[in-house]
């Protein structure tokens, strides 16, 4: 036992985690195990515990300003992804799809076409959809080793967009995109006039001997033009308390972007991403060691109970993309996992068509919570433990 690591992810019991209100814990029925959306089972790290407990007993509950946030974020980029990036760059909005939707009004009319890489995070579907823009489901490539990008696809589907909508590192395929996918995408996107706008709040996530690259960082006129967007909600667990940072490329087009994004933010996010991205580093390390133990719990646990289940370890994020077709499930897999599991997982479909048959399932919890998570599957899928 003495190679299992220890880690937040260990921290709380189940009793605990069922009295939260978030809606990880408030969406299903109590006898339900919730491992679906992208919230983490663990405490908060001290620091942000810390900073957070000193804003309530002092009233500090007004509008946001930035309170370091950017300036934490830039020492955390130099450090990570050895990007030299100036605090005075990063803009303070509400949470990253508010900044997305921002970079796209600034950059796309109503009416353009706003190409995503799918299987994808569904809002990229319904709030490109809201924004009037037109979507264009670019399928991702089954390489044998996962999912990733097609770069004739991409080509293909770039010409007569305005806008790639990028997710790196990817939700749920789980890849890091090379410096060398990265190059690809941008000469493709420089070469159909696209601007790039890439959702890279997975990046501190990354598993050990994954390096995140952002893609404003590579040396291109195409990264120049390109809109980046990072926070400390998906690794330090704080979706709820609202802040992100967008972040412009050198020549990106800024003149139609308001100036009040700030106004979407709350003081609480602004102060906990900056305690996070500057004191919370070994927590952070801490959650990636005990992810990549998880990540390979899920395979062996996989290999045991249900071993026509495809899946392949993700390179980042703790969002695991598994292959249920060769049971039969029909297309709404995770409805079926609810029926006769009560195991809540995200449906395969509402991250493209390509979904059809695939669940997302959240590795971020305990070894206890994963292990009964696949004993609840193969029970949906008459598998009892005896017959394994
Ligand atoms: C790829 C991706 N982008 C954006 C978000 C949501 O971020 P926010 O709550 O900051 O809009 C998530 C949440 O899981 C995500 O996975």
């Amino acid at each position: 036992m003495a190679d299992i690591p220890s880690s937040p992810l260990e921290s709380l019991t189940l009793d605990r985690l069922r009295r939260r209100h978030s809606v990880k814990w408030r969406h299903y029925a109590a006898d339900v195990l919730p491992v679906w959306v992208a919230e983490m089972d663990t405490p908060l790290a001290e620091p942000i515990r810390e900073v957070l407990r000193e804003a309530v007993e002092a009233g500090d509950t007004g509008y946001a300003t930035d309170c370091g946030y950017a300036e934490a974020f830039c020492g955390f980029a130099s450090d990570r992804y050895g990007w030299s990036l100036d605090p005075s760059v990063p803009i303070l909005v509400g949470d990253v799809m508010g900044g997305v939707v921002a970079a796209l009004d600034a950059v796309s009319r109503p009416g353009d076409r706003v190409v995503i890489s799918t299987p994808v995070y569904p809002p990229f579907y319904s709030f490109v959809g809201r924004a009037g823009r037109k979507v264009v489901a670019s399928p991702l490539a089954d390489t044998g080793a996962g999912l990733r990008l097609d770069p004739d696809r991409l080509d293909a589907d770039l010409a007569g967009a305005s806008v790639y909508l990028m997710c790196n590192p990817h939700n749920p395929a789980g890849h890091v995109l090379t410096r060398e996918e990265l190059i690809a995408v941008a000469d493709t996107a420089e070469r159909h006039g696209v601007t790039v706008i890439s959702d890279e709040i997975h990046a501190p996530l990354t598993m050990p001997g994954e390096r995140h690259i952002p893609f404003t960082s590579i040396d291109h006129p195409a990264a120049a033009r390109a809109f980046t967007l990072h926070s400390a909600s998906k690794a330090w667990n704080l979706a709820g308390l609202k802040a992100a940072l967008l972040i412009p490329g050198p020549a990106a087009e800024v003149s139609d972007l308001p100036d009040d994004l700030w106004a979407a933010a709350g003081l609480f996010g602004a102060l906990a991403g900056r305690a996070a991205f500057a004191e919370c580093v070994d927590w952070l390390d801490e959650v990636r060691t005990g992810l990549d133990h998880n990540r390979t719990l899920l395979a062996a646990l996989l290999a045991e109970r249900l071993p026509e289940v495809g899946y392949r370890p993700p390179q980042a994020t703790y969002l695991t993309w598994l292959d249920l077709r060769a049971y039969g499930l029909g297309a709404d897999a995770a409805d079926v996992l609810l029926e006769k599991g009560r195991l809540g997982v995200h449906n395969g479909t509402s991250f493209g068509a390509e979904g059809a048959g695939f669940v997302r399932l959240n590795i971020a919890t305990s070894r206890a919570v994963l292990t009964e998570a696949v004993e609840r599957m193969a029970r949906a899928l008459d598998r009892p433990a005896s017959a394994a």
